[in-house]
């Protein structure tokens, strides 16, 4: 695997940024992840390396997910899946952080450490200190044979193949699908009923002609990458399944196009930051059609109201929008894996215009192996 990847690694294949073609590939890749893991006979998935057996996936009371930057992104929306197709009680947190507060190691947690490098230093201290104090602990890793995939007792690979960009697109969406099947096979082996299985076992298998679709609005986001590249700041809101996608966008755009980015819950916006919002400070609303979409749009109202400007990302035109970017809908539990790839492409379009060196941010590196 690692010998095939040297062979296609560093050719750009027509793109003129590694960024651009690594968030094409992502049709490509996202079939990947899937390619032999899915079992329809019992609407559910086969995770090869995971050496977790059928009793002692019963066994787990909780979830903790730990990776740094965009892995910590992609845990967040994992943790939801998890929490939402196992039922079992799931969070992410900055590997940094969590090896620093003398944690609460317990036996029925299983633990979980993301990384496209498998190389990140805080990453790897916390396996090791939670090796150390005798938990288990699972990747989820792009890179095969690396560091934290040889400490850690089993996982997922990830199967984006090689990136080379510093941010991370298509590593990003092919972790958040490796989470959606480790979820179904959790969920499977405890309560996910089989229709439920096969109904994201049937989105899964759309996602890969359902990003193609997104991918094709490129046009258009590049246009609308120029209307709001002037802006200082940028406000990027969403909730539950949003908001991590929210917090993955402004990420995104920070570290590329230097344009300061925050990202809130919608629901919060009244606790705070309302205050900014005035015509120069444009606000990216993540507006999915689910159980959710009224609330959102009471959001967007409150922007409105104060001559906020909004580009919505969402599976309707929204009337209160400045623009909406339109993607296909898919299960409410997918949507966040489609729903971030138009904004990998309005931060990419943002710093393009800004005449930023897109695959080298400054100050930034694509894998931090110190402290
Ligand atoms: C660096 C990179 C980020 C990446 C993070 C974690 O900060 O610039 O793009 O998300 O490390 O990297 P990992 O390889 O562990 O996913």
């Amino acid at each position: 695997e690692t010998v095939e990847w040297e062979a296609a690694s560093y050719d750009m294949g027509g793109h003129d940024t590694y960024m651009h073609k690594e968030i094409s590939e992502q049709p490509d890749a996202v079939d990947r992840v899937l390619r032999g893991r899915i079992d329809d006979r019992f609407s559910t998935v086969h995770l090869g390396g995971l050496n977790l057996d059928a009793r002692e996936a019963r066994g787990i009371r909780r979830v903790k997910i730990l990776g740094c930057g965009t892995s910590y992104h992609a845990g967040l929306i994992g943790a939801g899946l998890i929490e939402s197709l196992a039922r079992i009680p799931a969070d992410s947190e900055p590997a940094s952080e969590f090896r620093y507060r003398n944690p609460v190691v317990d036996p029925d947690t299983l633990y979980i450490a993301v990384s496209q490098s498998g190389e990140t230093y805080d990453v790897l201290a916390a396996v090791q200190e939670l090796k150390r104090k005798g938990a288990r602990v699972l990747g989820v890793v792009n890179v095969v044979g690396s560091a934290i995939a040889r400490e850690t007792d089993g996982g997922v690979y990830v199967h984006a193949g090689p990136e080379v960009c510093v941010v991370s697109t298509k590593c990003f969406t092919n972790t958040v699908v490796a989470f959606a099947l480790l979820a179904l096979h959790l969920g499977r082996i405890r309560d996910l009923s089989v229709a439920d299985g096969k109904r994201i076992i049937e989105g899964l298998r759309r996602l890969p002609s359902q990003i193609s679709e997104v991918l094709e609005s490129e046009d258009e986001i590049k246009k609308l990458a120029a209307e709001y590249a002037d802006a200082k700041s940028m406000m990027f809101i969403g909730r539950v399944r949003g908001y991590p996608v929210a917090l993955e966008a402004s990420l995104k755009l920070k570290e590329i196009s230097y344009i300061h980015a925050e990202a809130y819950p919608a629901s919060e916006l009244k606790h705070g930051p309302l205050a900014l919002i005035e015509p120069a400070l444009p606000t990216v609303a993540i507006v999915p059609d689910d159980e959710l979409l009224e609330k959102n749009r009471a959001a967007l109202e409150e922007i409105k109201a104060r001559s906020g400007r909004i580009l919505a990302v969402a599976h309707q035109e929204q009337e209160k929008a400045d623009h909406t970017i339109l993607v296909p809908k898919n299960e409410d539990e997918l949507d966040p894996i489609l729903m971030g790839i138009p904004l990998q492409l309005l931060a990419y379009h943002t710093a393009l215009a800004l005449g930023r060196d897109i695959d080298k941010p400054r100050n930034l590196a694509k894998s931090v192996t110190v402290e």
